[in-house]
Order: structure tokens, then C-alpha cells, then sequence
């Protein structure tokens, strides 16, 4: 079998899930790749079959050494070329403070948040090159921008992780790879990641948002099929999404004294 591959590493019910589904929509085989949740896996790419798509799954930890690589090697052999990738995974490492963050830690979540996609980068940009084309999608946090309390580990890899990607879209753009990367400033309707960190209490603060006070990781789907099939003559290299109702990472809440 020889098909167009968008493949997502990070790929649970939330935006991986979501935008593997919309690529799979738009003519893709998806191929999607988390680490432990084999029913979780199933249910993703049975709905997208059953949608009309064609995809397929695989287990793997992204942070042991090899195995992004031999995820790569596999699906361009086994299955076609990987025409578009989705970088999807966070550091994984919530908020601590510094005596609370030993250095295994630190270390995990550079390599999820940071070190991952640049193997990543290694084992796909000399397919993508040799090709002429390719698009990199990388999911990113407010955590990219900006650094606070707690946030030693997720803001040190998710800022290397913002620089990475301008570093390899001034190497890989004038080789027609398309680098983006998507500051997610905002809570993501994500059930096996923010529904899994608030366990019971996840109905409550979406509730406690409001209407569309979450993101809906569909409706970000809809931004990243818009970026990756942007003409090369006007390329998004960031950009940034939130609810209408989040003030946004560079902002601060108004003075209830001064508004009006
Ligand atoms: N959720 C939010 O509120 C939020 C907010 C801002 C930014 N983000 C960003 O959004 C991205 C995640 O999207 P999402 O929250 O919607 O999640 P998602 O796509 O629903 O799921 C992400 C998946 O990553 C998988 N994963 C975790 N560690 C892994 C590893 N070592 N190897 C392979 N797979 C692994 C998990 O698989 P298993 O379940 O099988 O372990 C998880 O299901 C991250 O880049 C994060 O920084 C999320």
C-alpha cells in the first residue's frame, strides 16, 4: 500500500486524535501514535474508518531512544510517504516548584517537550527534503512563551522546543519543508490529558468556563489543515489560539477600578 501519510506522535482523544481524524477526512492515511492506551487507540481509529477514512495505530514511548526513528523508517516503508507530521506531545511534567523538580524530571520533559521533535527532525527532514516538500506541525503551550511559577521543566522544554522550530524552518523552508508551530494559550477539551490531571473535577471547570470557554480540539483541527495546506508563498511559521473568553499570555485581567 502506497498512500499520503499524516502522522501524529501524541495521539489521544484531544487535538492528536482530533486532527488525525480531520487529515483522514481530507484524503490522508492517518497513522497515530501514543503510549499506552491500546483501547483508547482503537476507538481513534475505528471512528475514522467507520467516518470513511483510512488509518492505523501503533503503541510507543517518545522517549526511549529509537523509537521515533523506527516509527518514521516503518511507516514510510510500510505504508507511504509521511507527507505531513503532527508533534503533539507536552512535557508531560505539570507544575512544580524547583525543590519538587528533580533533575530525572527536568530531563523527561526535555526530552518529550524538546528532544523528541528534534529526533523527529533527523529521521524525516531527508525524506521530506528529497521530496521537495513536507509540512512539521508542532503543538506548543503559553509555556513557549513565557515562563512562571513552577514551570521550570514545561517552560525550559517548551521554549528550547519554540526555538527548535524556528531553527529548523530557517534551515528546512528554502528546502520546501514547512516548520509551524501552534501556541496553545488556552485549556483544550483534551479527556486523556487535562481530563486525566483534573480526574473528577474536569466537568465542573469546564462548566465553571462556560459556553466555548474551553478549546474544542476539532475546531483547532480545522487551524492546523488551514496551515499545513497553506500556498508556499504565504507560510504561517506561529500562531497562536485561545478561547474568545482567556486573556491572552501577554495581556493582563483589567483593573475592575479603570474599566468602564
Ligand atoms: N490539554 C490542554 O489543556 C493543553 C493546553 C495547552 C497546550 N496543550 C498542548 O497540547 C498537546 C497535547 O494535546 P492534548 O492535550 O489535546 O492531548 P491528546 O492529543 O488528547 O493526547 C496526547 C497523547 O500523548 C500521549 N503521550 C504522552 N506521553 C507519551 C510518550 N512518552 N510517548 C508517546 N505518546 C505519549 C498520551 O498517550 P496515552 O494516553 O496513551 O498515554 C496522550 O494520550 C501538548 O503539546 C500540550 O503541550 C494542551
Amino acid at each position: 500500500m502506497t498512500q499520503k501519510v499524516f502522522l501524529v506522535i501524541g495521539a489521544g482523544a484531544g487535538i492528536g486524535g482530533q486532527t488525525a481524524a480531520r487529515f483522514a477526512q481530507g484524503g490522508y492515511h492517518a497513522v497515530l501514535a501514543r503510549r499506552s492506551d491500546e483501547q483508547g487507540l482503537h476507538r481513534l481509529v475505528g471512528a475514522i474508518e467507520e467516518a470513511g477514512g483510512t488509518a492505523s495505530g501503533t503503541l510507543l514511548d517518545a522517549a526511549a531512544d529509537g523509537t521515533i526513528e523506527d516509527l518514521v523508517e516503518r511507516t514510510e516503508r510500510d505504508i507511504g510517504p509521511i507527507e505531513m507530521v503532527l508533534y503533539n506531545l507536552g512535557a508531560q511534567i505539570g507544575t512544580r516548584g524547583l525543590a519538587n523538580t528533580p533533575h530525572r524530571t527536568f530531563e523527561l520533559g526535555w526530552r518529550l517537550g524538546c528532544f523528541g521533535l528534534f529526533r523527529l527532525a533527523h529521521a524525516l527532514t531527508p525524506h521530506m527534503v528529497a521530496r521537495g516538500s513536507g509540512t512539521i506541525l508542532v503543538t506548543s503551550a503559553t509555556a513557549a512563551v513565557r515562563g512562571n511559577a513552577g514551570q521550570h521543566g514545561h517552560a525550559a522544554a517548551m521554549g528550547g522546543r519554540r526555538m527548535l522550530c524556528q531553527t529548523l524552518n530557517a534551515e528546512f523552508a528554502p528546502q520546501g519543508v514547512h516548520v509551524a508551530h501552534v501556541v496553545v494559550d488556552g485549556s483544550v477539551d483534551a479527556p486523556d490529558t487535562l481530563g486525566k490531571l483534573l480526574g473528577d473535577r474536569f466537568d465542573d471547570y469546564k462548566a465553571m468556563k462556560g459556553e466555548d470557554g474551553v478549546i474544542d480540539p476539532a475546531a483547532l483541527a480545522e487551524t492546523y489543515w488551514h496551515l499545513a495546506h497553506q500556498p508556499r508563498n504565504c507560510w504561517t511559521h506561529e500562531v497562536d489560539v485561545r478561547p474568545f473568553s482567556d486573556v491572552p499570555w501577554w495581556n493582563d485581567n483589567p483593573d475592575p477600578k479603570i474599566a468602564t
